[in-house]
């Protein structure tokens, strides 16, 4: 039998849109919490290719990207013993999900999401998938009865309106399928981008790619532009994007002394940042780079922790799923079940 949600172990769970290479706002923002969860609760991963689909409208593009992502995740120190990893697009019933949700679901708070009205204010033309990202991302959440959602800042507004969703569903249906899930944040929830805004794959420009050619890095680290103070002048540390992703990766008492020569003056830009370089090459270099180029010679592998990872979590939504269309009035006929393999 099901144990009952409250007497689980706190089930996470979190997506990564696969619309290019994970950078360093990512994994502050998101994934290196992802990573520390999986020694505490039951941990749901996915690749969010469908909600990538917005952005990304070239298939081997989408591929490549979608394999990026778990190859990261995998470099980085995700253990798919403990962790589950999977493609949001291996779980289709998300879908049907979020069209359910739809139905209990006003226009008003689709047109309040940010990505959406921000998009609209700009004067640009949105397609329905990005109106609808909330509904599905809602899905995403509710499919797995998660309890946590470990994500930056950006999606916070997301998650409320998934809580919403909830509570719009069990009114309407007079019952209490959907628990209401609650937002992580990490201690970097809003990482700054190299051209001064969030670190964002949607702006080349913004990011550092976590597993970047070194070349690339250090053509990226170099170009920061910073304003014309001299090495011994004071810079104010906090309106500085050098010293504020070497906080990120440095220790504290090295991002304290960096503070000290930037505050004091003594400390120039041009070693700052190499610096930075030196530090991201410690932590995402070496052991990581290497582990990283092995996916890359072994896809087969990645395949299979992907694979693994979607049975287990189509169990978990094929339940889900039965309740809804108990509560909905839908069917559960032999050919759902036959599709939800139950
Ligand atoms: P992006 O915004 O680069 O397209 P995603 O939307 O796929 O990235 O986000 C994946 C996760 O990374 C989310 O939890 C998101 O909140 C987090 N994230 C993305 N960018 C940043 C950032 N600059 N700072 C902190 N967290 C971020
Ligand atoms: N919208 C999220 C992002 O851009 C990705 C995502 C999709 C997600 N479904 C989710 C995150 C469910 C958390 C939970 O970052």
């Amino acid at each position: 039998m099901t144990p009952e949600p409250s007497k689980r172990p706190t089930r996470y769970l979190s997506g990564v849109q696969s619309s290019g290479r994970l950078h360093l706002g990512n994994y502050f923002g998101a994934i290196q919490n992802h990573i520390r969860l999986q020694d505490q609760g039951e941990c749901f991963y996915f690749i969010a290719n469908y909600h990538a689909m917005n952005t990304v409208q070239e298939a081997s593009l989408l591929r490549d990207y979608t394999f990026g992502v778990a190859a990261d995740y995998l470099a980085l120190g995700l253990d798919p013993n403990k962790a589950l990893l999977f493609r949001q697009s291996d779980v289709p019933e998300v879908n049907e999900l979020a069209w359910i949700l739809s139905t209990v679901t006003g226009m008003g708070l689709l047109e309040r999401a940010h990505a959406y009205k921000d998009k609209v204010a700009r004067g640009l033309a949105a397609n329905v998938g990005l109106f609808f990202y909330p509904a599905l991302m809602a899905a995403d959440i509710l499919i797995y009865h998660s309890d946590k959602v470990p994500v930056g800042q950006d999606q916070v507004q997301h998650i409320e309106m998934c809580r919403d969703m909830a509570g719009y569903f069990n009114n309407t249906f007079k019952k209490d399928v959907f628990k209401l899930p609650e937002a992580v944040l990490s201690e970097a929830p809003k990482v700054i981008g190299l051209t001064g805004g969030k670190m964002s794959k949607s702006d080349e420009a913004s990011v550092i790619p976590i597993f970047g050619e070194p070349a690339e890095i250090k053509k990226k680290v170099m170009s920061i532009v910073t304003d014309s103070k001299g090495v011994a002048e004071p810079k104010d540390p906090d309106q500085n994007v050098i010293y504020l992703l070497y906080k990120l990766v440095a220790k504290p008492e090295e991002a304290a002394q960096v503070e000290k020569g930037f505050r004091q003056g003594g400390m120039g830009y041009g070693d700052a940042k190499k610096l930075l370089l030196a530090k991201l090459e410690e932590v995402f270099g070496g052991e990581r780079r290497e582990k990283r180029k092995k996916m890359d010679e072994n896809p087969g592998l990645v395949e299979d922790v992907l694979i693994a990872g979607a049975q287990r979590a189509r169990k978990a939504a094929a339940q889900t799923m039965e309740q809804v269309y108990e509560a909905t009035g839908l069917p559960l006929s032999k050919i759902k079940k036959a599709m939800l393999d139950i």
